[in-house]
């Protein structure tokens, strides 16, 4: 087979057989295919699609291209949980945890970011010696003695996602729903967990900006979920504003930290402990949804929640203290108050213009394999329907230096919309899709 005749084959609206997807995602993780030739056909592919077979030919051939898991072998039930990306999501850094210690085992796969969107495996590596990449012994052995791991891509594991993850980031091609339902599913799959949480995120800040969208990828992922025997549920949520108030690695993981105290921003923090919540009872390990609630909430306030994220950093080689005092993480030299210009109610926070300021600071990528700045981002200091009055502090900006931190100011300020008159907020779970 000759790559570039796939690239043409799909660029023409042709369908893609599934020996020639497993030809192409086997020879493009031996690096047989160069980044170029991929992204030409991970362009074509954004602009034709794929129908329901090659998506799933896609998603099996890079859940196969490294090695399998099997994490239900391991311990079961075992959950995984993941987000189709946000700007200042950090709900999988609670929620992981949170289950754990209610007794249910989680074994994640999780990215870094992409685009605008931020990833669970930067903002992990914002603690001292945290690592991500595993071998399969280590994460076998870390789920069987913690009863959590939460590992990036790796060498060993869905390695041709970790390629193609890097490289759909810098070359436009993202938003297509059969790249962004394989690049997830074939990661799930490689663990092999038996229930599967996902979050769809929909709205200004997210990859799928309606909600008609957002049902087609979710669709997609719970179908493959249901074919691959992996008992898939995914939640529609809002992604219209910034999730919680803090945007960037490091000051996301203070704001899950504090949300494992119960002292995290509302939205968030709710939503954590729903989604946690619907975890136990997926799994049966909870009858209720409100035996599940009240379980959660034991968790956090005994300490236990936050005790797990403590205890599955320091098992994948992190400082554990930073955990405990998350004063101790990395923090920008630079902070400087944004002021609101205006008396009025905030109408909207534009959040994918907050996730791109954010990556000027340095806390995203622009180009593959960069390095990015921990410390920088955004602490917001009121949320959509919140009233301010004109001088009042509206979003501390962390950054490396003073310069920049002047050289986002406008399009920071640009991202919020005013209104004279009450603002009521909608609501941020829109929907949930079930397996038929
Ligand atoms: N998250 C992933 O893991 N992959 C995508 O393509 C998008 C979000």
């Amino acid at each position: 087979m000759e790559i570039v005749e796939l690239i043409r084959k799909k660029r023409d609206g042709y369908t893609l057989s599934t020996p020639e997807i497993d030809w192409l995602i086997q020879q493009y993780t031996r690096d047989e295919i160069p980044d170029y030739q991929t992204s030409a056909w991970a362009m074509a592919v954004f602009w034709r699609g794929m129908d329901a077979r090659e998506t799933s030919d896609l998603t099996l051939a890079m859940a196969r291209s490294g090695e399998e898991l099997h994490a239900r072998d391991i311990i079961s039930p075992v959950v995984d949980k993941h987000s189709t990306g946000g700007v200042g999501d950090k709900v999988t850094l609670a929620v992981a945890p949170l289950v754990a210690a209610c007794g249910v085992a989680v074994g994640k796969m999780t990215g870094r970011g992409l685009g605008h969107t931020g990833g669970t495996v930067d903002k992990l590596e914002s603690v001292r010696g945290f690592r991500s990449s595993l071998t399969r012994e280590e994460f076998t052995g870390i789920l069987s003695s913690h009863h959590i791991v939460l590992a990036g891509q790796s060498h060993d594991l869905a390695p041709a996602d970790g390629k193609m993850y890097a490289l759909r980031d810098v070359t436009g091609t993202i938003e297509s729903i059969p790249l962004i339902a394989a690049s997830i599913m074939s990661k799930k799959l490689a663990v092999g967990a038996s229930h599967l949480l996902l979050h769809v995120k929909v709205g200004s800040g997210a990859f799928m900006k309606t909600l008609e969208q957002a049902r087609a990828l979710a669709g997609t992922m719970v179908t493959i979920g249901r074919l691959a025997g992996l008992h898939t549920v995914a939640a529609i949520t809002s992604m219209e504003q910034p999730l919680g108030c803090a945007v960037g690695n490091a000051l996301e993981m203070v704001e899950a930290i504090a949300i494992l105290r119960g002292e995290g921003p509302q939205d968030v923090s709710e939503l954590c402990y729903h989604e946690a919540s619907e975890l136990l009872v997926m799994t049966g390990s909870a009858r209720s949804l409100s035996e599940a609630e009240t379980r959660v909430e034991q968790a956090i306030r005994s300490g236990a929640a936050v005790a797990k994220l403590a205890e599955v950093i320091a098992a994948q080689s992190g400082d554990a203290r930073q955990i405990e005092h998350p004063e101790l993480l990395p923090a920008a030299p630079v902070r400087v108050m944004l002021s609101t210009p205006r008396s009025g109610y905030i109408s909207a926070i534009e959040a994918e213009q907050v996730g791109r300021t954010s990556m000027r600071l340095g806390a995203g990528r622009f180009k593959k394999g960069e390095q990015i700045d921990h410390r920088t981002g955004f602490v917001l200091q009121a949320k959509v329907g919140d009233y301010r009055t004109a001088g009042d502090p509206l979003v501390e900006i962390h950054a490396r230096s003073q310069s920049e931190a002047d050289s986002v100011r406008e399009s920071l300020l640009a991202c919020y919309t005013w209104s004279d008159a009450p603002v009521s907020v909608p609501p941020l779970l829109l929907d949930t899709i079930r397996p038929a």
